[in-house]
Formats: structure tokens, sequence, C-alpha cells
């Protein structure tokens, strides 16, 4: 016989209790008791956003003692906010930033909304950063779901579908948690609580204040949780990577054409890339002047994984005397100059396989 599941009343207080006792000192937290400037919360979990709570910090004090105010943010030029967050990624984060400022200072007398709904029509403001804001700043009872509370959600109940389909059911279970009393500390020790103890690759249940009620522990293997869809193996293309050179140290390159995987760039012409048998001898059908050339196949090949799919390029090489022109796209290029003509790492990769052992300059 199974016990009887806690009361989201009783997990609550449970939490609360762990977090009054355990809870972080971060720099955008008020110590207990105190009330969090909405501004402060805003701006924090903005920066936040896919980075680390050690990378925000010297940002996150550089900010507010430069504008430690809305309205100072708001008054700023956009360039000097740009500058400022340079290195914390995300350029468009920053621009959204800006916008939102101008917006509350200019548009809503430098109040931030107070509700999800009303924090919802800023720029920038998604459902995590509308939710954060709403619980820590206002005490609203949002449910907060970032990646440490959505870990610590798919254990407790121990979800069995596998992330990213999860993410609803997950949103779900977390907001049957959400207390109507101290929900802003509740939203904060569910994040400290991911961060903290219910790590990734370690539960550290004998640390945990929900630990006993936690099905994925009573299940024996919390680590497992949240479940994760298979990634589909990626297919293998092949294809064949045509070096074309003279005897004075030159070879053909092309300009590939501007849509489509490496658009634009600069590369070996030659095959299409294609699942299935690698191409033989004589398959590759090409255009003048790479028609000139006697080709050799050269051992190995060359592997690069793109982000749908892996290639593997066979190098041929071939010598031609003089310098034919030939088709669209193709132009000659001193072996020199490979480096300075922006190649894709592929390309770069064939490049240098096809050069080796060619006795011409790299
Ligand atoms: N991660 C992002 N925001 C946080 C917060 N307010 N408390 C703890 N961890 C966080």
């Amino acid at each position: 016989m199974t016990a009887a599941a806690p009361s989201p009343q009783t997990v609550a207080s449970r939490l609360l209790a762990w977090y009054d006792k355990h809870r972080r000192t971060l720099p955008w937290r008020a110590p207990p008791g105190v009330a969090q400037d909405p501004y402060v919360v805003w701006l924090s979990e903005i920066m936040l956003q896919q980075t680390t709570v050690a990378t925000v910090g010297p940002y996150f004090a550089e900010f507010l003692r430069r504008w430690p105010t809305v309205a100072n943010l708001a008054a700023a030029p956009q360039e000097e906010v740009l500058a400022a967050w340079a290195g914390l990624g995300y350029y468009a984060r920053a621009r959204n930033l800006h916008a939102c400022a101008r917006k509350v200072a200019e548009e809503l007398g430098g109040r931030f909304p107070d509700n999800e709904a009303g924090l919802l029509e800023l720029p920038g403001v998604g459902a995590y950063t509308a939710a954060a804001v709403a619980a820590i700043a206002f005490d609203r009872p949002a449910t907060v779901v970032d990646g440490n509370v959505e870990r610590v959600v798919a254990r407790w109940f121990q979800v069995e579908e596998p992330f990213p389909d999860a993410k609803p059911t997950v949103r779900r279970l977390a907001a049957t948690l959400t207390p109507q009393t101290r929900p802003g500390d509740f939203a904060q020790a569910m994040m400290d609580l991911g961060a903290t103890v219910c790590a990734p690759a370690k539960a550290n249940c004998g640390l945990c204040p929900i630990a006993q009620d936690c099905r994925a522990r009573a299940g024996g293997a919390p680590e497992g949780y949240p479940r994760k869809k298979d990634k589909a193996a990626k297919p293998t293309r092949v294809g064949v990577a045509l070096l074309l050179h003279t005897g004075q140290g030159e070879l053909v390159l092309e300009r590939r054409p501007p849509k489509g995987l490496l658009g634009g760039m600069v590369g070996l012409p030659g095959t299409v890339w294609r699942e299935g048998a690698p191409f033989s001898a004589g398959e590759a059908t090409v255009a003048a002047p790479l028609d000139r050339a006697r080709w050799r196949e050269l051992a190995g090949t060359v592997r690069h994984v793109f982000t749908h799919f892996a290639l593997e390029l066979t190098v041929w090489r071939g010598a031609v005397a003089g310098r034919p022109s030939g088709g669209p796209g193709l132009f000659w290029a001193p072996v020199a100059d490979l480096s300075q003509l922006g190649l894709p790492t592929v390309m770069a990769k064939a490049a240098k396989h096809g050069l080796e052992g060619a006795g011409l300059l790299l």
C-alpha cells in the first residue's frame, strides 16, 4: 500500500522552512521580510536567462550602480546600455531591456505592472519573466518554471513523459504546488532547491526537504528524471571535394550559391552531398576546367558534423597545366591565400587534406 501523497500545503510549508534556513544570498535578493524592488527583480531575471548566477553578478552590480532606477535606465542612450551588456550575449535582450525600461518609465509612470498579464505586455518579457516578477516582486501566486524547477517537479511527480514534450505537463503539475502564502519565496525556494540540492547528475536526496514524498526517489533512480527523448541519430551524407591545382601553387575554388547550407561561402568545388554509397570514379561529372584533370582519389575522408547530418567528404586531387578558366562561381586563388579567404571549417579541412603531401605551400 502506498501512503497518500502529502497535500500541496504540506509540500510548500516544508520547502519554505528549508528556504528560511538555506536560502542563497544573491545580490538581487532582498533580506527576509524586506520588500523587493520590481526594477531589481526584473533586471536580474532578464540577465539570468541563459546565463549563470556567477556571470551575472558583476553586470548586475554595474547596471545598478549606473542606473539605480528604471527612469535612469530609460534615459540612458541605447549604445551605452548595449556596451554595458557586452559579454552577456543575446543582444536582442539588451535592446528589449532598454525598450522595456522606456515603456515603464514613459507610459506607466515608472511602475512595473503588478500582475502576470500586465507584465507580459512589456518588451522582452515572456511567460517565465512575467511569472518570476509577479511572484518575487509582488507576491502573486504565479508559477515560476525554469530548468531547475522542471527537474524538481519531474522527479517529485516522477513524470515519465520525455522532455521537451513533457513541458506543459510539468507546468501543470508545478502549478498544483504553488501556495497562496509566500508564493514569491516558494518560487525562489524551488529554484534554489534545483540549483543546490536536486542537481542534474546527483539528486542529494539526503539534503532535500521534500524527499520523503518524492516518487522518483522512491523509484530508486531520481537522476533518471527528467526523461529525455533520444535524439534521432544523424544521417551521414557523402560527397567528393575536388582539389585542382597548377604546378605554380594555385588551386580552383568556388563561391557557393547564395542560398542554402554554406550559402555564399568559398569552398572546394565538388559533387552534391547525398545519403548512400560513396561516389565512384567517373560518377562525378564536372565542368570545365575541372574536366581537364586526371583525378586521383586520396586515402581517408574528411568528416564534419552539421546540425542535421554528418558529412564524409572524399577528396580527389588533380593537376592541370596553365590556368584554364571555366564554370560559374569558379576562380583560381593562390594556395598561400587560403587562410584569408574565410573558408568554412569543413572546406578548410578538405583543402588541408587535399594539399597534404602535394608539395604545395599551405
Ligand atoms: N535563477 C533565476 N532567477 C532566480 C532567482 N530569483 N532565485 C534563484 N535562482 C534564480
